[in-house]
């Protein structure tokens, strides 16, 4: 049985999508699950791309220790001394050199003869390899590349000190059988290919990134670059979820091969990535969706009710999700708190354990019934809130007035330290009056406004309401979540949270210049 590798790139190629930028902070959160889940490579950003990457990729890579820890760099060496500089500290320290291999790439972004892309590749190769004995090669655009000139420079790679040769699927334009054959063909046509290991990196342009990647490992490939939810440039990257689930689905076909992933961990980990960037899993989505283990209809029902196989090929307990909602309520412990979190796979420390069996207490008093997506929204809550800046305005109370036949009002009192700011706004509802009291306090540099979502966490009128909102500025976004059972306060803490980010990357922006 061989081991497939899971390369997780949730923190670079999904980092640098639209939409989902993170803070150092939520970028740690991310990194603690991608260890829970035990990936095999963190690819943990691109060190060189801003002041702000390279720390994430520093601190991450002196942080995890339980997987490899990468860092991207194009092939020059400012690159390279930049990415080895950030992970050299690294429990099993990775650097990433790609350069692109295909005509229309090398032709018209990189302006280089095929040539002297041979060259840099494998000159990089070379100097990456001077630092760290882990060196992954990725030829961009592989799949609309010519094969023979592919084959040369993997060739070239491998004999510079290559450990991984990545054939990504950069635009998302190949199929299942393609893949599987161009995998196949270089493993055959590069003489040191049995000397390294090869890895498929897919994009979901076409819809086909899942089976792409999964065609690759029938190919040969033993890598696997894929990020939590999929996200990544443009319609995204292979799902993490989808390809560990189909080879634990389906042993009958790729039964020799295996994930070292710990699948219980997936539902959790897609949930905070979600929170953090401000998402929700789209309804139907393959695994973590709301409706990938609902049956609706009343045939599916019937046959369900007989036996469970008949309409679900995988559990939703093998990736965390559970469906006996135990209730807990005002009368719980701390010990069934404790005990309930254990069992939907939250081992909290004691410091955060306490303060989310607070703020349960304080739901408690609000809603009478506790239901496990309650206790989740709860903790993930809890890890991101506390993942985001912790030194900036906090919520002290508010105030609204509103009715159909009025201008709303609404005043808002905010925390700095110590200080106390108040302001009172009219509005187009009280949320509007909110909001623009908060822009008066705060000042925020200016911005869009890109979007406000709010989402029932549960079932019943008391539910807790999950606030997203999305800022841009300077092409960036900044996201903020607030969950309560008064969706004017959860409105008012989404919004705080997403000015607080802006706040403290215009005050970090400035520092900097
Ligand atoms: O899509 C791609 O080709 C990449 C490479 C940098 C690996 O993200
Ligand atoms: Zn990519």
């Amino acid at each position: 049985m061989s081991q497939i590798k899971i390369f997780d790139t949730t923190l670079r190629d999904g980092e640098q999508s639209p939409g989902c930028s993170m803070n150092l902070k939520e970028k740690i959160e991310v990194a603690k699950c991608l260890e829970r889940l035990k990936v095999d490579v963190i690819e943990a950003g691109f060190a060189i791309s801003s002041p702000g990457d390279f720390e994430s990729v520093q601190t991450i890579a002196r942080t995890v220790k339980s997987c490899s820890v990468a860092s991207l760099a194009r092939a020059n060496t400012k690159d390279i001394d930049c990415a080895w500089e950030a992970v050299k500290d690294a429990a099993d320290p990775r650097i990433h050199v790609f350069i692109a291999t295909s005509p229309l790439h090398m032709e018209y972004k990189l302006k280089m003869s095929p040539e002297a892309v041979l060259e840099k590749a494998a000159a990089m190769v070379a100097y990456a390899k001077k630092y760290c004995p882990n060196v992954e090669f990725s030829a961009e655009d592989a799949t609309r590349s010519d094969v023979d000139f592919l084959v040369q420079v993997v060739d070239a790679a491998i004999r510079n000190g290559a450990t991984v040769i990545n054939l990504p699927d950069t635009v998302g334009y190949t199929t299942p059988d393609e893949m599987r054959a161009l995998i196949a063909t270089v493993i055959e046509r590069v003489p040191g290919s049995d000397k390294v290991e090869f890895s498929v990196h897919c994009h979901n342009d076409l819809g086909m990134a899942t089976a792409n990647s999964l065609a690759g490992v029938l190919g040969g490939a033993r890598q696997i670059e894929c990020t939590i939810n999929g996200l990544g440039e443009r319609a995204g990257n292979t799902s993490l979820e989808e390809v560990v689930m189909a080879m634990h689905t389906r042993p009958d076909l790729f039964g020799e091969h295996t994930t070292g992933i710990e699948t219980t961990q997936i539902y959790r980990a897609s949930k905070t990535v979600y929170n953090i960037i401000g998402q929700t899993a789209p309804i139907n989505k393959p695994i973590v969706g709301r409706n990938a283990f609902l049956h609706e209809a009343g045939i599916h029902q019937h046959g369900v009710l007989s036996n469970k196989k008949t309409y679900e090929i995988l559990t939703p307990e093998s990736v965390g999700v559970r469906v006996n909602n135990i209730v807990l309520g005002k009368h719980s412990g701390k010990h069934a708190f404790e005990a309930r979190l254990k069992e939907l796979g939250y081992e909290l420390s004691a410091d955060e354990l306490l303060r989310c069996f607070e703020e349960f207490k304080v739901l408690c008093d609000k809603k009478k019934d506790v239901t496990d997506a309650d206790l989740e929204a709860l903790v993930t809550h809890s890890a991101t809130e506390d993942a985001e800046t912790t030194d900036g305005y906090k919520l002290d109370w508010f105030a609204v007035h509103t009715s159909n036949f009025t201008t709303a009002t609404s005043t808002v009192c905010l925390k700095l330290g110590d200080e106390k700011f108040e302001d009172v706004c009219l509005g187009d509802g009280p949320i509007d009056a909110a909001f623009q009291a908060i822009d008066r306090i705060v000042k925020p540099v200016e911005h869009t406004f890109e979007l406000y979502r709010i989402n029932s966490i549960s079932q019943g009128k008391d539910t807790l309401g999950e606030v997203s909102v999305k800022l841009t500025a300077e092409n960036r976004t900044f996201s903020g979540r607030g969950l309560s059972t008064d969706i004017i306060e959860a409105s008012i803490l989404a919004y705080i949270s997403a000015v607080n980010k802006l706040r403290a990357y215009t005050a970090r922006k400035n520092k900097e210049e």
